[in-house]
């Protein structure tokens, strides 16, 4: 099997800077495809944080005056990964988080800030540094999707390249003012380069420009070519059609596992579930809920948006909690949900727990305490929670679309009898159908042999990367023969 050599290219990274699923994704695959045979080195942006993670790192190569100061190329390892970091602090050493201030606004100069991560990985994937040339570029979501159009305007010899889309609301769109900046050429501003409804598209030009487009689930992967889904890009989709496919992501397991994790009250197995209630009075305890084995404990973590349907749960509180029905939710977001969830907590003491903020250790407290874990997303490309859940025996309760519809068996009477359930989904994505399959999930919970039945399917589904790599891998390789082949452009 011939080794591939993979650039990756990602804003965040697990375990150095994460604001969601992107950063997991880029900091569990090059692990996993590893044993495919692909070797993977990810560059991503010099934030002040992965700076100070880093210690020490080999300067590579000086860039100059990039972007509007000096910037150059690191080389370091950390966390098994194998890193170029764009280390240039003019755009990425700032107060607050990798794409927005401490009071919540996007940086105001966000096209460049990426636009000179992704004009980085192409000069890398062009030969920058001596002994180094990729055969695959991989670019992650908009933030890094410019580098295609790059390579597309800089000329041959390039990599091949593939692009995925983590969630297609996040576009990277900007003003046409904003093109002489990023550098490329006037004639890129046409329907069939980087222009998007006037404006420039980060994201459309990456799946313009990219020889392979993926994203990560077959679900989501036929929605975004839909117009109710596609928001504004399923045409150009469609006419890419065969060059994309849907790959489900996967559970890092050297991080997600109930069995190793160090970060919870008590380790299990699938041969020791019992443990876990260890976990769950830990939670209760940790969010001031009334500690009680037998409440049905509805945990949630959760970015606070409306893509994830959590003003739902809010609206459908009052008949949701009490009567034995707690709720710990932890997440950050929107300032009105953040209210209205510490509002909900303040008026129903003991029973509703809420910690706003980002907590890694609280999240898998929570995959290893709560009886169910709610996703009610209004559209979920693939989602990340829901696995941990299975993972750690805690049933995923979720909305039937995208990632979720393909990861998640519905704990109906024919999956029952099956034995094949693994936990619960509803739609249409409305109060009513949540709330009666919160009461579904909660009337099986008194069930204790089949609720025991539900967690063990759940814990011994493959959730892994292991197949997942594989696909990548196979992606490549196709990829690559693809242009090998003669006649090929
Ligand atoms: P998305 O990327 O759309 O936010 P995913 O389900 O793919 O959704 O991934 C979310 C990731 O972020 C998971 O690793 C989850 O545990 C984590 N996460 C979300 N909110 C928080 C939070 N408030 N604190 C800690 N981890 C969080
Ligand atoms: C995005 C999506 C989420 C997905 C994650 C990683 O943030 O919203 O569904 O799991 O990327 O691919």
């Amino acid at each position: 099997m011939k080794r591939v050599e993979t650039l990756a290219v990602a804003s965040e990274i697990t375990p150095l800077v994460k604001t969601g699923g992107l950063a997991d994704v880029a900091g569990a695959l090059p692990a996993a495809l590893k044993a495919e045979g692909v070797e993977t080195r990810t560059l991503i942006p010099g934030y002040a944080s992965v700076l100070a993670a880093l210690g020490h790192a080999r300067s590579l190569f000086d860039l100059g005056a990039f972007f509007g100061g000096p910037a150059r190329l690191l080389g370091a390892s950390a966390a098994e990964l194998d890193l170029f970091v764009l280390d240039a602090p003019h755009l990425y050493v700032r107060e607050g988080g990798p794409y927005a201030g401490s009071d919540g606004a996007d940086y105001p100069d966000n096209a460049l800030r990426f636009a000179a991560l992704a004009r980085a990985a192409s000069s890398i994937a062009q030969g920058l540094l001596p002994n180094y040339r990729p055969d695959i570029l991989h670019a992650h979501d908009w933030q890094t999707a410019l580098a295609a159009a790059y390579l597309r305007y800089s000329g041959e010899p390039r990599p091949a390249t593939v692009f995925t889309i983590h969630n297609l609301a996040f576009q990277g769109k900007f003003p046409k003012s904003i093109l002489p900046a990023l550098g490329l050429p006037a004639h890129s501003f046409a329907i069939d380069g980087v222009e998007f409804y006037g404006g420039v598209g980060f994201l459309k030009a990456g799946l313009q420009f990219s020889d392979r487009i993926t994203t990560v689930s077959p679900s989501y992967a036929a929605e975004i070519m839909t117009p109710e889904s596609g928001m504004g890009l399923d045409g150009l989709l469609r006419a890419r059609a065969s060059d994309v496919v849907g790959i489900l992501n996967g559970v890092d397991e050297r991080i997600w596992n109930p069995a190793s994790d160090a970060r919870i009250a008590a380790r299990y197995d699938p041969s020791s579930l019992a443990l876990r209630a260890k976990n769950k009075t830990e939670l209760q305890q940790r969010f001031g809920l009334r500690a009680d084995p037998r409440s049905f404990l509805i945990g949630v973590v959760s970015r606070l948006s409306w893509q994830k349907g959590l003003d739902l749960l809010l609206e459908a509180l009052p008949e949701v909690v009490g009567r034995n029905c707690q709720l710990a939710l932890l997440g950050a977001g929107d300032k009105p949900l953040e209210q209205g969830f510490t509002e909900a907590a303040r008026k129903n003491p003991g029973e509703v727990g809420v910690k706003i903020g980002f907590d890694e250790d609280i999240a898998h407290l929570m995959q290893a305490g709560a009886d169910v874990i709610l996703v009610p997303s209004r559209f979920e490309p693939c989602g990340l929670t829901q696995l941990y859940a299975l993972r750690y025996g805690a049933a995923p309760v979720v909305a039937r679309v995208g990632g979720l519809r393909d990861t998640i068996i519905d704990a109906n009477e024919m999956a029952l009898r099956a034995g094949v359930a693994t936990g619960f989904t509803f739609s249409p994505v409305t109060v009513d159908e949540f709330v009666a399959t919160l009461h579904r999930a909660r009337k099986l919970f008194a069930d204790k042999e089949q609720w025991r039945q539900l967690q063990g399917n759940g814990m011994k589904t493959d959730v892994s990367w292991r197949h997942p790599a594989r696909r990548y891998a196979e992606l490549y390789r196709g990829l690559l023969a693809a242009r090998a082949a003669p006649g090929a452009p």
